[in-house]
């Protein structure tokens, strides 16, 4: 039987400083009923009994790696869903693309965003599915969409692209009857759409391995940080952003009020939550139109 009491206050300051030195996440101590509850269901599915057997198992060199991944699905928040934030997507579709056709059409007709935190692939999947009916011509464009996550559950869900009717409770009617199909009680996204979108393990925490991304979102994932974490996440992601390309925070946006922040993501702040890499002097449609 798996205990019924919640964490106590010492082992819940062990599972926070675990959670906290793998994925920065801070979890204050009113999450402590949160994590008991969370906890408890993995504890069940391993027929563990207590709070410390499960510690150990988390600790224990043997066994950590295995359990990690599962662990971080406990404590991470997934919430996501198609087109999360219209006013983003409005500026997406008539600022943003705009200006990366006429940057890029002529020459490389090449596109990479990144979308970080992905979860299960709501947001990477709502770039794809703008571009491919918004980008002309797209056939002869080079379009790179890449997710990461911390969670690996989440990446699993998202490389499989079948989503409920919450996640697409957003969306427009045409472009779910265009690109989605009726699976069960579910929606499966067009293998065509699919296809664009790459995702894979990232930690905030790290430097991202690939680079001169057009655009960067960061959404929704920084309230769960502390500045120190959220200094690390803004500044592996704005490293990632090229030469006159778009870093996207918005929603939740500490960074603006804090000069720590701004100072360690060394972009030029344009509209709230969007930041620039300048290419060249004045070269942003934003800083020409206002
Ligand atoms: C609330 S979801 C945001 C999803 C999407 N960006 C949106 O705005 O709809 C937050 C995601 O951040 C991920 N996450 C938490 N800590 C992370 C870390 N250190 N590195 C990468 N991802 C992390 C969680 O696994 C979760 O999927």
């Amino acid at each position: 039987m798996v205990q019924l009491t919640a964490l106590s206050e010492e082992q819940f300051a062990r599972f926070a400083k675990l959670v906290y030195s793998r994925a920065g996440i801070h979890l204050p101590a009113e999450k402590r009923s949160l994590l008991s509850n969370r906890l408890r269901r993995r504890m069940r599915a391993l027929q563990l009994d207590s709070f410390d057997q499960y510690y150990d198992i988390l600790a224990a060199a043997s066994t950590s790696e295995e359990e990690l991944p599962h662990f971080l699905n406990v404590v991470t928040t997934n919430e996501t869903y198609f087109f999360r934030n219209t006013q983003l997507w409005r500026m997406f579709s008539d600022k943003l693309l705009p200006e990366f056709v006429a940057k890029h059409g002529n020459k490389s007709k090449r596109l990479r965003i990144w979308s970080a935190a992905s979860s299960s692939g709501e947001e990477a999947y709502t770039i794809a599915l703008i571009l491919r009916e918004k980008l002309p011509d797209f056939h002869s464009w080079r379009v790179e969409v890449i997710g990461s996550d911390i969670s690996r559950n989440m990446l699993e869900r998202a490389s499989k692209g079948i989503y409920n009717a919450y996640a697409l409770s957003k969306t427009d009617a045409a472009v779910k009857t265009k690109w989605f199909t009726k699976d069960g009680e579910n929606f499966r996204l067009a293998d065509e759409v699919r296809k664009l979108v790459k995702f894979q393990f990232h930690n905030l925490r790290d430097a991202f391995p690939q680079r001169d991304f057009d655009l960067v979102l960061l959404r929704n994932v920084l309230m769960y940080f502390d500045t120190p974490m959220k200094k690390l996440a803004v500044t592996n992601t704005a490293n990632a952003v090229g030469a006159g390309g778009y870093l996207y925070i918005g929603d939740v946006d500490p960074t603006r009020t804090s000069a720590e922040l701004m100072e360690a993501m060394k972009l030029q702040p344009l509209t709230p939550g969007l930041y620039h890499r300048p290419a060249a002097p004045a070269a942003s449609a934003f800083a020409k139109n206002g």
